[in-house]
C-alpha cells in the first residue's frame, strides 16, 4: 500500500517511539491522526512540525485508552473528521515495574485495559472502514519479552503476549483486505534515567551489541505498511537479536 494521501493513526503519538513513526508516515505523504494522552504540548509540537516540514494535515486526537469508551470515541472521531482511515499503529502502551510480590489488581487492570484491550475495540471500529475502503494496515507495537518475559514487568509482558494472538486474529477477522502484522522491538529506546551500567549491559546481552533506535522500528514499519501485501499475521522481531540470544 502507497501511504501517500492515505489517512493513518497512530497512537501514543507524541513522544518516543510513536513520534518516529508518525513523523515518517508524514513523510511519506499520509494525513495525521495523532493520538496522545497526557502529553498534549508534545503531540501539538508535532502537528507543528508535521505541516511546517511536510505540508501534510496532522490532527490531535485525544484519549484515556484505559477508558473502553474513550477508545470507541476515538475511533469514531478520526472517521468523523477525515471520512476514511487506511492505516492504524498501536503504539500507545502501559509500562510499570510490577514486582511478582507486589503486583496488585489495578497492575493487571491498567496493562490489559490499555495494552490489549483497547487495540481491540480501536480495530473493531476502524477495521470496517477500512475494509469498506479496500485496504487497510494495522500494525501492533508487542515486544521481544512478550516471548521472554521480565519477572518484574509480568502484567505488561502477559498483555504484549496477548497482542500476539490479537494480532494473529485480526489478521484473520479483517481479510483481504487489511494485513495486520506486530513489530516486537528490543531495547530500542530505553526508559528515561536508565543507568549507564545497566544500559551497558543490555548492549553487551544483545547479539548484534548495540541497543537499537526508534528509527530501526519505523522501517520495519514502513516495510510492513507499504513494502509487501502478503504479510499479514506475522511477528518481526526488531531486537538485534534478543530473542534468539
Ligand atoms: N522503547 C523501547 O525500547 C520498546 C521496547 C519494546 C517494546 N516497545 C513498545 O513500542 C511501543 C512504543 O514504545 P515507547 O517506549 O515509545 O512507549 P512509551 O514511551 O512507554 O509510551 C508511549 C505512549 O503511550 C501513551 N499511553 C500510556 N498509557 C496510556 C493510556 N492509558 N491512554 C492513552 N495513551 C497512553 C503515552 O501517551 P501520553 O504521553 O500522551 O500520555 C505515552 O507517551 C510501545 O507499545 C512499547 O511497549 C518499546
Amino acid at each position: 500500500m502507497k501511504l501517500q494521501g492515505k489517512v493513518a493513526v497512530v497512537t501514543g503519538a507524541a513522544k518516543r517511539v510513536g513520534r518516529a513513526i508518525a513523523g515518517a508516515l508524514a513523510q511519506r505523504g499520509a494525513r495525521l491522526a495523532i493520538h496522545y494522552n497526557r502529553s498534549r504540548r508534545e503531540a501539538q509540537r508535532l502537528a507543528d512540525e508535521i505541516k511546517t516540514t511536510y505540508d501534510r494535515e496532522a490532527v490531535l486526537f485525544k484519549a484515556d485508552l484505559s477508558n473502553a469508551g474513550q477508545v470507541r470515541k476515538l475511533g469514531q472521531a478520526v472517521l468523523r473528521r477525515f471520512g476514511d482511515v487506511h492505516v492504524l499503529v498501536h503504539s500507545a502502551s502501559a509500562y510499570e515495574r510490577t514486582p511478582f510480590e507486589k503486583a496488585e489488581i489495578e497492575d493487571w487492570d491498567a496493562h490489559l485495559e490499555t495494552n490489549l484491550r483497547a487495540p481491540f475495540f480501536l480495530s473493531q471500529t476502524l477495521g470496517p472502514a477500512m475494509k469498506k475502503a479496500g485496504e487497510g494496515k494495522i500494525i501492533h507495537l508487542a515486544d521481544w519479552a512478550a516471548k521472554r518475559p521480565y519477572i518484574d514487568y509480568i502484567p505488561y509482558c502477559v498483555s504484549k503476549a496477548g497482542l500476539l494472538c490479537l494480532n494473529a486474529a485480526l489478521a484473520k477477522a479483517l481479510a483481504p483486505e487489511v494485513q495486520v502484522n506486530a513489530v516486537l522491538p528490543g531495547p530500542v529506546l530505553l526508559p528515561e534515567g536508565t543507568s549507564p551500567k545497566l544500559r551497558e549491559a543490555i548492549r553487551q546481552a544483545t547479539p548484534v551489541k548495540r541497543l537499537g533506535n526508534p528509527e530501526d522500528v519505523v522501517r520495519a514499519v514502513l516495510f510492513l505498511i507499504e513494502g509487501s501485501d502478503f504479510v499479514t499475521g506475522a511477528e518481526l522481531a526488531v531486537d538485534g537479536g534478543r530473542l534468539i540470544a
